[in-house]
Formats: C-alpha cells, sequence, structure tokens
C-alpha cells in the first residue's frame, strides 16, 4: 500500500489506464475489462485490475489537475512498478478545424504550471509523448471510420477558469489544438522515471465555438478513446 493507493504489491498491472473520473475508471472496468477487482477505494480514486484481451491491466482514476494525476502517477511508477500509462481524458477544442468528439492524441504537451518551471529551474522543458504508444495509438485510430483523429501539441493548464485566457492565443498560433490539465506533468513524470506515457483525449467542449457534447455523445467517443488507449497499451 503506497501512501494514496491502497492495493497491495502486484494487484496493479505494468499497463494502466488512467481517466480523471474516479466513475469513469469503474465504468471502464466494467464495460472493457475482463474479471475486474477493486484494489482502491482510498478517498474514493477508485482503481480495478482485469484483462483485456488476454493482457493485464489497471485502470486508475486520477483526479483533475496536474498535482492530484502526478500524486498517482508518482506513486504507480515509484512503488508498483508500473511501465505504462495512458490518460484518457476529455479536452477543449481550440481551433475551428477541431471539432467536438474528435479524438486528440497528444504528441507533446505545454503547460502553464509551475511544477514544469521549479523542475527545470525556470528553463523550458518540452514534455512528449512514448512514441512506440503514440505509434500504436495512431494506427489504432487510423483504422477506425467512426473517429476523426488529431496528433498534436496539446496545452495543460492549471486553471479550468483562467484569470487570462487571451495568453493561450500565441500557443494557438503555434498549432495547440487544445486544453486539458493533466498531459504535461504526466509526460515529465514518465520521462524521469524512464517508463512511457500518452495522453489522448475527447473533444467535450469548444472554446471556439462554444460547442458541446451530449452526455450519450461522450460516452460513445469516450469507449472508442478507451478501445485505441488499450489497443497501444497491450500492442
Ligand atoms: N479546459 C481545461 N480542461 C478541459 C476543458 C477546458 O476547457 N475541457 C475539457 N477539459
Amino acid at each position: 500500500m503506497s501512501t494514496h493507493i491502497g492495493a497491495k504489491p502486484g494487484e496493479i498491472a505494468p499497463h494502466v489506464l488512467l481517466p480523471g473520473d474516479p466513475l469513469r475508471a469503474r465504468w471502464i472496468a466494467e464495460t472493457f475489462l475482463t474479471d475486474p477487482q477493486c484494489y482502491n477505494e482510498v478517498r474514493g480514486m477508485l482503481g480495478y485490475t482485469g484483462t483485456w484481451q488476454g493482457h493485464r491491466v489497471s485502470v486508475q482514476g486520477s483526479g483533475m489537475g496536474q498535482p492530484s494525476m502526478a500524486i498517482y502517477v508518482n506513486e504507480l511508477f515509484s512503488e508498483y512498478d508500473v511501465e505504462s500509462i495512458v490518460r484518457v481524458g476529455s479536452c477543449g477544442a481550440l481551433r475551428e478545424d477541431v471539432k467536438v468528439r474528435d479524438v486528440i492524441l497528444a504528441s507533446g504537451a505545454c503547460t502553464d504550471s509551475s511544477m514544469n518551471r521549479i523542475r527545470f529551474h525556470g528553463l523550458d522543458y518540452a514534455p512528449v509523448a512514448d512514441f512506440g504508444l503514440l505509434r500504436a495509438a495512431y494506427d489504432a485510430a487510423a483504422a477506425r471510420a467512426d473517429l476523426t483523429t488529431h496528433t498534436g501539441l496539446i496545452f495543460s493548464g492549471d486553471s479550468f477558469y483562467p484569470a487570462r485566457p487571451e495568453l493561450l492565443e500565441p500557443m494557438v498560433a503555434h498549432g495547440v489544438l487544445a486544453i486539458e490539465m493533466e498531459a504535461s506533468a504526466l509526460y515529465t513524470l514518465a520521462a524521469k522515471h524512464q517508463r512511457r506515457a500518452l495522453a489522448i483525449c475527447t473533444v467535450s467542449d469548444h472554446i471556439v465555438t462554444g460547442e458541446e457534447t451530449s452526455a450519450a455523445e461522450r460516452e460513445q467517443t469516450f469507449g472508442a478513446m478507451v478501445e485505441i488507449a488499450l489497443t497501444s497499451l497491450t500492442a
């Protein structure tokens, strides 16, 4: 058992799906995994281990934002020998050619987080996805006719309600596709621990047009994204 995860040694698989919402973790476990066993209920941050197409896989809630996510990812890497983590989350689109329900494979993640700045003494580290996971996810996504996928940069912001949203304009002008709140620190922690990580996000809302998805649409696209994530994790 680690500080925030109640699993015994060996109860967490080497490959982990990481949704922000713990109830999504339960939904993923019950929908996609065979014989899922709950290994964590500490703080309601549910975690399960089961099998998918014969591969042992875990799914762990991370909470919202980089500080919460980093607690779970640090403990998964340092106390449970986890090898690879694929975040499955939602994001807000920042460009008109990115539509709600599209899926984004985050090749890299910019950030305004002080976690990055403090770790690198004010220098600008560029957190990037593991290429093998990204390539496998890209191939899995390209094989699906039901989805539009974009591969590129996202922005991991510390504020869902930013005081100065205009600060994002240069990011968009330099190719950033969407905003979420976790990928950058996830990629940095994977690099620090010499493990693998990828973030895949469905577009749940559009920052430019104001369009949103319905709950039913979110569930359908979320399911497709989980299948892509499981395929890349176990490739
Ligand atoms: N901002 C940050 N994170 C998000 C958003 C957003 O608009 N939408 C989904 N996750």
